[in-house]
């Protein structure tokens, strides 16, 4: 209410590419340096079971971007039949596969798999995705851990926002997912904010998130999150990627936030696309590289 008497300036646009580009060349520096220092080339495997047009979207980026920073590059496609017995086999392989360091299995997978069985199989040290039970375990505990590439992205692009010290802001994440919720109210946790996690069946929504500081949203639900739910001067990091119809036929790509609303209240916000998106990538590179070393004991 106050925002609009006093005249808020306008958010500062968060520039997540700007960002994940910045971190790429780091990265690819980082790797060139471990060729030349130990001879070891970073490995990714990649596998995707069925042919989600998304999913193989993301794949596709992600072999790209790896072989753009220097290192390899390993893809299987799998057909929407494959048991999984069969990818447990594949894991198993790739789990011994000494030019592997890192293994991603997307998800979504066909309903017969069972995704816990399959992410569990992964060696917890290649486990890239952070979703081995060990590698969440370790998170919650406060050990070193493998840190899920989205939510560790948007902590980057909070910290460069708010600067290192985040202790006693309140954050509030809104969804519970195992990819990006639970993990980000980790991270939060661990920075020392006070963190509320709320969901689908959060009673007044909107109240909780005008206490917050820090806003995250993963939802995927589009423009769900108004300017009036942010309590001005609030950082806001949008994780939602909605496709929606446009008249041209074209469709586009929006968020979880109102950005145009959102932009009169927040302090700085990030922007679908460009904001989080790159980050995760740009994290899965650095996670093979954290593997990579950790597994050679550098
Ligand atoms: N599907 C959507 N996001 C992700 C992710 O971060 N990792 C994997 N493995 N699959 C996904």
């Amino acid at each position: 209410m106050t925002a609009q008497m006093t005249q808020q300036p306008q958010a500062t646009i968060i520039d997540g590419k700007a960002f994940a580009a910045n971190l790429r060349e780091q990265i690819a520096h980082d790797v060139q340096t471990l060729k030349d220092t130990h001879h070891i080339t970073p490995g990714l495997a990649v596998v995707l079971v069925g042919e989600d047009p998304a999913s193989q979207v993301y794949v596709r980026n992600k072999g790209n971007m790896t072989r753009k920073c220097g290192m390899e590059s390993f893809e299987f496609t799998l057909p929407a039949d494959t048991t999984e017995e069969q990818l447990l086999e594949k894991i198993h392989e790739l789990n011994a596969d000494e030019n592997v360091h890192g293994i991603l299995v997307q998800l979504p997978l066909p309903k017969h798999i069972n995704e816990f069985n399959v992410i569990n199989t992964i060696e917890p040290s290649k486990d890239v995705d952070g979703f081995h039970i060990s590698n969440v375990g370790k998170l919650s505990t406060g050990q070193t851990a493998m840190v899920p590439c989205t939510p560790k992205g948007c902590l980057m692009l909070i910290k460069d926002t708010l600067g290192e010290d985040l202790s006693g802001k309140h954050a509030i994440v809104i969804g519970r997912s195992n990819i990006v919720g639970k993990p980000m109210a980790q991270l939060l946790l661990k920075e020392s904010c006070t963190v509320t996690i709320a969901h689908s069946r959060t009673r007044d929504l909107e109240s909780e998130c005008r206490r917050a500081d820090i806003v995250v949203s993963a939802v995927g639900v589009q423009e769900m999150v108004r300017g009036d739910w942010i309590k001005p001067g609030a950082t806001v990091i949008d994780v939602g990627i909605n496709r929606i119809e446009t008249s041209d036929g074209k469709g586009k790509l929006v968020g979880d936030v109102a950005f145009n609303e959102v932009i009169e209240h927040a302090r700085a916000v990030t922007p679908v696309p460009g904001g989080v998106g790159p980050m995760t990538i740009a994290c899965l590179l650095q996670n093979t590289l954290i593997a990579a070393k950790a597994i050679h004991g550098i």
